[in-house]
């Protein structure tokens, strides 16, 4: 049992026992919207980034008449009594008989929040080690900027990567960098850090943005353009970055060491800027 208190469609239910329609657009489609918030000292990590991309999403997907989730998150941790953990919060378009199509259907969307504690930071390890990644053709939709369940190429692809000894595979499109499976990429070649630019084929991580952000603050210019694949392997430095891992270095691509095969300086750089700022968080 996990003791996890879930709040579904305001409902609090233990996660263990909550039941959903099979009727669920999310269940038949992957018809829904999501995001995974870190909690830090007790509080959500970045919420206001993640709130505004969770609107772009539901706006995107033209799913209607939901309210603003931001005091549920905080409750929710509290209620949990979450000091370190992550926050998973999924909108599916509500309930509805097999079709396709949801035109004429006015759904009530289905609400999921629950908070889940973390022992220890899941990417204490490969934070400092860092990991392998293979490429990997990119075989997802079109629209990649909507954060949606529907997952099943970025599913496929992970597995595939770490049946091969690789914790992540950077996806390419058409020759050029896209994202990593879960994670936004970062390159470092001749003391420039690259990150291939926002468009329909990425999502808008709020680490992309925040590490972003915090470089330039620090004097440091992050070049936002397309990166092609032949180009990351002569990368000094790759890094990846998402709200689970935070920032993570790769240091082997598709077998061979990327620079010098170590965690490299701007990895390093990224993971304590998001460490201070996380830590600058207060507990009440
Ligand atoms: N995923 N790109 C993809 C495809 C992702 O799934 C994620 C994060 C990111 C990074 O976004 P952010 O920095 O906001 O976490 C980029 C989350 C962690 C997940 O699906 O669990």
């Amino acid at each position: 049992m996990s003791g996890i208190i879930a709040c579904y469609n305001q409902n609090l239910i233990p996660l263990d026992e909550l039941k959903v329609s099979i009727t669920d657009r999310a269940f038949f489609f992957g018809d829904a919207v999501y995001e995974v918030l870190r909690v830090y000292r007790g509080k959500p990590f970045l919420l206001e980034n993640h709130h505004s991309r969770l609107s772009n999403s539901l706006r995107a997907m033209d799913i209607n008449g939901v309210t603003d989730l931001r005091e549920d998150i905080v409750t929710n941790i509290a209620l949990n009594q979450v000091d370190e953990g992550m926050v998973y919060l999924q909108i599916s378009r509500g309930e509805a008989p097999r079709n396709h199509s949801f035109h004429n259907l006015s759904l009530k969307p289905n609400i999921l929040i629950y908070t889940k504690p973390f022992i220890e930071h899941p990417s204490a390890t490969e934070g400092a080690l860092g990991i392998a990644a293979i490429t990997h053709e990119d075989l997802r939709w079109g629209r990649c900027d909507i954060k949606s369940t529907n997952l099943l190429a970025n599913c496929l692809i992970q597995t595939y990567a770490q049946q091969r000894g690789s914790a992540e595979a950077i996806l390419i499109r058409q020759g050029l960098v896209t994202e990593g499976t879960s994670s936004n990429i970062f390159m470092v070649k001749n003391g420039q850090v690259c990150t291939p630019p926002l468009s329909p084929n990425i999502l808008p991580g709020t680490r992309r943005e925040f590490v972003i952000r915090q470089f330039l603050q620090q004097g440091q210019q992050v070049f936002e353009r397309p990166i092609s694949k032949d180009e990351l392997y002569t990368a000094d430095e790759i890094f990846i970055t998402s709200s689970i891992k935070e920032a993570v270095a790769v240091i082997k691509l598709d077998y061979q060491p990327v620079g010098n095969g170590q965690v490299s300086s701007q990895a390093k750089l990224a993971r304590t800027l998001i460490e201070d700022a996380a830590s600058r968080l207060s507990r009440d």
